[in-house]
């Protein structure tokens, strides 16, 4: 019924961050990107290349990437908008790339500055290049279970955008709750319906952890097939364009709750937990997540 094994695709460095209104050194940026890979993290989003008058704090991306000593088999991936944020983070050495399209439209325009329709055709000359160079292409789907300006968004939407995604060459299709309102049977409802149009071995959950329902929208997800989980160490960020967003959920909170059922992921909670403790130390913020709370208080 759940799966042995679940990816953590660790999206602190980036989604985390980019929301941080404090300048963070990048030492700490480059210092949070090492200590995920010592953990046994094997997929980090560590930066993104997008306009830095949009997200200022990801404009010493290319400084990330370039200062971080790499381990073999951790893969190193970048948000990116468009053909200038694609040439920029290949020239950084990003071994892999994201684009973000949104299931709202009004969401699309504040977020990207363009209708869902026009960002998708931005995307394809990015995609055209990543096939070109071999560089594989995640994409994500924002606004899966409401948005900010429009509230309710129907599932069927999802369900297209991310069709019409994977169809363009994206090798997975992360569902993004981006303001954290998804509940447990809502979140069941949707996958149902994006399910026919991606298969669930090419889907994977991405929940902030606004209203505290990520886990459980999590564990619905794995029942349903998904064994791809996005998160953020010490649940750091929010979203620029989505107010009162808080950050995504935990990822020691989902390490802990996967082990605990017996799932492997490959990560050490303990060094991660270390992880979290040393960014929000640095930036002055308390951790978002209970477990790394419960750990710390032990040792
Ligand atoms: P625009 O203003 O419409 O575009 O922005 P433009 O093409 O007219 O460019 C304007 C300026 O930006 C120009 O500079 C370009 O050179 C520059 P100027 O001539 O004014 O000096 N520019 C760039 N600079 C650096 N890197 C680039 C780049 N592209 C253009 N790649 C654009 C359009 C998409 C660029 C802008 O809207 C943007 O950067 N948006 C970023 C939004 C963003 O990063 N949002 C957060 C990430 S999404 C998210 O967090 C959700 C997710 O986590 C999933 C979930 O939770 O649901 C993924
Ligand atoms: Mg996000």
């Amino acid at each position: 019924m759940y799966p042995k094994k679940v990816r953590i695709v660790e999206v602190g460095p980036r989604d985390g961050l980019q929301n941080e209104k404090t300048e963070i050194a990048l030492k700490h940026k480059i210092a949070l990107v090492e200590d995920l890979a010592n953990a046994g993290l094997q997929v980090i989003e560590t930066g993104s290349f997008v306009s830095p008058k949009w997200v200022p704090q990801m404009a010493d991306s290319a400084a990330v990437f370039q200062g971080i000593k790499r381990q073999q088999g951790v893969t190193y991936s970048a948000l990116t908008p468009n053909m200038q944020g694609f040439e920029a983070a290949l020239a950084a050495g990003a071994d892999e790339v994201a684009i973000f399209g949104a299931a709202s439209e009004s969401f699309s325009q504040k977020n990207i500055n363009c209708s869902i329709e026009e960002s998708l055709q931005r995307f394809a000359p990015l995609m055209e290049a990543a096939k070109a160079k071999g560089i594989r292409v995640r994409g994500y789907v924002s606004c899966v279970l409401g948005c900010p300006y429009e509230g309710e968004i129907n599932p069927i939407k999802v369900a297209e955008v991310s069709r019409q995604m994977l169809d363009m060459g994206c090798y997975e299709i992360s569902l993004g709750d981006t303001i954290g309102v998804g509940t447990p049977l809502k979140t069941a409802r949707m996958l149902e319906v994006v399910k026919h149009q991606v298969p669930l071995e090419q889907l994977a959950v991405h929940f902030h952890d606004t209203y505290g329902q990520a886990l459980a929208n999590i564990l619905v997800a794995l029942q349903m097939g998904i064994n791809v989980v996005d998160s953020a160490v010490a649940g750091l960020g929010g979203c620029p364009y989505a107010k009162g967003a808080s950050g995504n959920v935990a990822s020691e909170d989902v390490v802990y709750m996967l082990h605990g059922m017996g799932i492997s992921t490959g990560i050490d909670l303990d060094k991660l937990v270390s992880a979290g403790n040393a960014i929000v130390s640095a930036l002055g913020r308390p951790n978002q997540s209970k477990v790394a709370k419960a750990i710390l208080a032990g040792r």
